[in-house]
């Protein structure tokens, strides 16, 4: 018996693009139990920017397990607690002059992202919210809702209070109009009360916005007591170089979701950072049983302490972008007749090669040699790389080789 065809739902995904079973794993490393080892250029879908078992937080984990210290604590007060958010508050959020409390809430980025938009409707009283075409946000009924990537699926849920503009690259007189007009407008009989924005989308095609969109977006959004909602649960903690994705584009959110990599080590934790003066929570009235994952806080807080101090990973990432944007290019300008297109942003990064079926045998190419991506974007047509931010710079070499020699044979096959 196949225990995975046997016993797990027909649901299972990514399991059929990666038909291994993975056993070990070490940095950018994955082992499988055969002993094959992958290149791991989709990192947890974001989770694992800081590596498979990054060796420092291993042993953290290691000694708080050891020690017996607290694991699991609701949102009492607790030592990891306590370190993790004096780190918060030392590495991230004094160095950016950002006045902001920390939510943290059950742990899924969904979680954070239904928090943020629960707060903003508190906050405005208006239920509406924006967002943007090629936009995820999760798979909650509200967050599915507002998730304009997932239109299309039968089973995609439909709030009424939602509209998604398009994605801007390139800021014009007519987004901005647009955007005007929709922040001005009900839908569905409610006004706009939040924004939500990834500055650079993730699922949707590692698609940067235009920075001087961004900035529209606060301005418009201040001028009419609008919030905004940045979801930076896959491209923020570091995924773009900054910590923060929206850093110097002046979007300078009212909220800010996180998840995926703020564990460091790739465990379950959300939270959102909340501009103090919008903590307008009562007293137990968001809650969720897994808030206090304390071994979460404590990889966390080592996470910021080691790599947060001073700017040496964020120029690293940026270096590391670098040399994914000029293979993306290189590998475009000779297989792509002109129709392939390279985008991102540090190292979360994609390249968009406009046909689904291509994208897909890319990626089956490249698991073929021991290189696992994903396909994103509308209508899957992006090749996306989310190596870990950490990764040796000759492993993202190689793995920048064998995508060259994936794309090379995928193209001899169409
Ligand atoms: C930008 C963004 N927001 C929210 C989510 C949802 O996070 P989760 O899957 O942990 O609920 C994701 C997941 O991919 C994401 O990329």
């Amino acid at each position: 018996m196949n225990p995975f065809d046997e016993l797990e739902s027909n649901v299972r995904y990514y399991c059929r693009r990666w038909p291994a079973v993975f056993s070990t794993a070490h940095n950018s490393t994955i082992t499988a139990e055969d002993g094959t080892e992958y290149l791991d250029f989709f990192a947890g879908a974001g989770a694992l920017s800081y590596g498979h078992n990054n060796p420092v937080l291993v042993e953290i984990a290691i000694a708080h397990l050891r020690a017996g210290k607290i694991l699991h604590s609701l949102d009492t007060y607790t030592v990891e607690k306590r370190r993790f958010l004096e780190a918060m508050e030392r590495h991230v959020l004094a160095p950016r002059q950002l006045d902001m409390v920390i939510q943290t809430v059950g742990p899924t980025g969904a979680t954070a992202v239904e928090a943020a938009l629960q707060l903003a409707q508190l906050v405005t009283g208006n239920r509406a919210v924006v967002g943007f075409d090629g936009s995820y946000h999760g798979m909650t009924y509200r967050t599915a809702s507002i998730s304009a990537s997932m239109a299309g699926r039968t089973t995609s849920a439909h709030l009424k209070e939602f509209v998604a503009l398009p994605y801007v690259r390139d800021v014009s007189e007519s987004d901005l109009e647009l955007l005007d007009r929709t922040l001005d407008s009900t839908v569905d009989g409610q006004r706009i009360g939040a924004v939500i924005i990834e500055s650079t989308q993730g699922e949707g095609g590692a698609r940067p916005f235009d920075p001087l969109y961004l900035r529209a977006v606060r301005e418009r959004c201040s001028a009419r007591g609008i919030l905004v909602i940045a979801d930076e649960v896959q491209a923020g903690v570091g995924r773009t170089g900054a910590f923060f994705s929206f850093e110097g584009s002046g979007l300078d959110p009212d909220i800010v979701c996180l998840s995926k990599s703020i564990s460091g080590l790739g465990l379950p934790m959300a939270l959102n950072l909340v501009r103090r003066d919008l903590d307008t929570w009562t007293p137990g009235e968001f809650s969720g049983t897994f808030r206090g994952n304390n071994l979460a806080f404590a990889t966390s807080a080592t996470m910021l302490e080691t790599y947060w101090a001073d700017s040496h990973l964020e120029k690293g990432t940026e270096r590391r972008g670098v040399t994914v944007r000029s293979a993306l290019d290189e590998i475009s300008d000779t297989f792509g007749n002109g129709h392939f297109v390279a985008r991102g942003n540090g190292l979360l990064c994609g390249l968009d090669v406009g046909d689904t079926q291509l994208a897909s045998n890319i990626a089956a190419a490249a698991f073929e040699r021991q290189l696992i991506v994903e396909t994103c974007g509308a209508g899957d047509t992006t090749v996306k790389l989310l190596p870990p931010i950490v990764i040796d710079e000759d492993q993202l070499a190689d793995g920048l080789a064998r995508l060259r020699d994936a794309v090379a044979s995928a193209r001899q096959v169409r």
